[in-house]
């Protein structure tokens, strides 16, 4: 009877289309991540996975409106390294993220490249470095908002070089990347999820992959650190949220569901191509993504602080 139908209908978790809210622009590199995760984890729980790109603030508009939301199993967050590094970048932060949040687990690890654009007048890293300096703040570096790890990436690079570009803010490294295909912008440091497919189409300009190894997806493109910048590294980690309160049978079945896309050929497999590497079982529980968190915090704030990047 119809009774009987929707209490069974309310009873089970979850009974209606589960949101994921991606903090940047839709095809980008956090969204191709997020949108073949819920492709993935829908099949496990039977139910969609819908993306809701909430973009702003290099990230942190997500952030707060997840950690507002109804817990009820319905509303979850995917978000990277920015999770870690909004408290030290933003003086005024409405939410917390070390006490605003329940833990879900972390998904996969994506090398970032230092891209310019197709026609920039620098071949090789060491002659980037030596156009760098000498036009300094006449260059244009594409980001996503101070949060975005196109912006951390670009903060470590003029630091490293001793160099002031032109910040060129967007809502997400997809306009960012649009806008270095066109040429309205010089160089943008963005994550391979994104940046391979444009770079095996030769249509940018690749200087070097910020991890401390060369990476498997690009032998032949060096590290940052082969050439010169020694320590460079900017790896990015994604974790996924729901609001605090939220029912842990709801976070447990969901951590579930991400554990079996983490095995899942149709995933992991789109990942590899990309450049991105699936975390290890123990990064994929709440307590992983829950304790790299806050060693994250600690690691960034530290570097933030140093390098007095901040907005109030
Ligand atoms: C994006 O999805 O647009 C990027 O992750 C933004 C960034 O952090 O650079």
């Amino acid at each position: 009877c119809l009774a009987s139908g929707n209490a069974g209908a309310q009873g089970a978790y979850p009974n209606h289309p589960i949101s994921l809210v991606v903090p940047f622009a839709a095809g980008g590199p956090t969204d191709v991540v997020a949108r073949s995760l819920g492709a993935s984890m829908s099949k496990t729980l039977g139910q969609s996975i819908i993306i809701e790109n909430r973009t702003g603030a290099g990230g942190t508009l997500a952030s707060q409106h997840v950690a507002r939301a109804a817990p009820d199993g319905y509303t979850f967050l995917i978000h990277h390294n920015g999770m870690a590094t909004a408290p030290a970048l933003y003086r005024k932060l409405s939410f917390n993220p070390l006490t605003d949040f329940a833990y879900v687990g972390q998904v996969a690890d994506v090398p970032m490249t230092l891209l310019g654009r197709k026609d920039l007048p620098a071949d090789g890293m060491k002659d980037f470095i030596k156009y760098a300096k000498e036009n300094g703040n006449k260059i244009n570096l594409a980001n996503a908002g101070l949060g975005a790890v196109s912006q951390l990436c670009g903060m470590l690079l003029q630091e490293s070089l001793g160099v002031q570009f032109t910040t060129v803010p967007y809502a997400g490294t997809a306009p960012a990347m649009t806008a270095l295909l066109g040429g309205q912008v010089d160089v943008l440091c963005d994550q391979t999820t994104q940046t391979i497919p444009q770079i095996k189409a030769d249509r940018v300009k690749l200087y070097g992959v910020t991890t401390l190894e060369r990476i498997k997806t690009l032998p032949d493109a060096p590290t940052l650190q082969e050439n010169g910048l020694k320590g460079f590294e900017v790896k990015v980690w994604h974790g996924v949220y729901a609001p605090k309160g939220t029912p842990p049978e709801a976070v447990a079945k969901f951590n579930e569901a991400l554990r079996a896309a983490l095995k899942d050929p149709a995933f992991t497999q789109k990942m590899a191509e990309l450049g991105a590497e699936i975390v290890p079982e123990s990064k994929q529980t709440p307590q992983g993504l829950q304790t790299w968190l806050q060693s994250e915090v600690d690691k960034w704030g530290g570097i933030i602080r140093k390098a007095g990047v901040y907005a109030d």
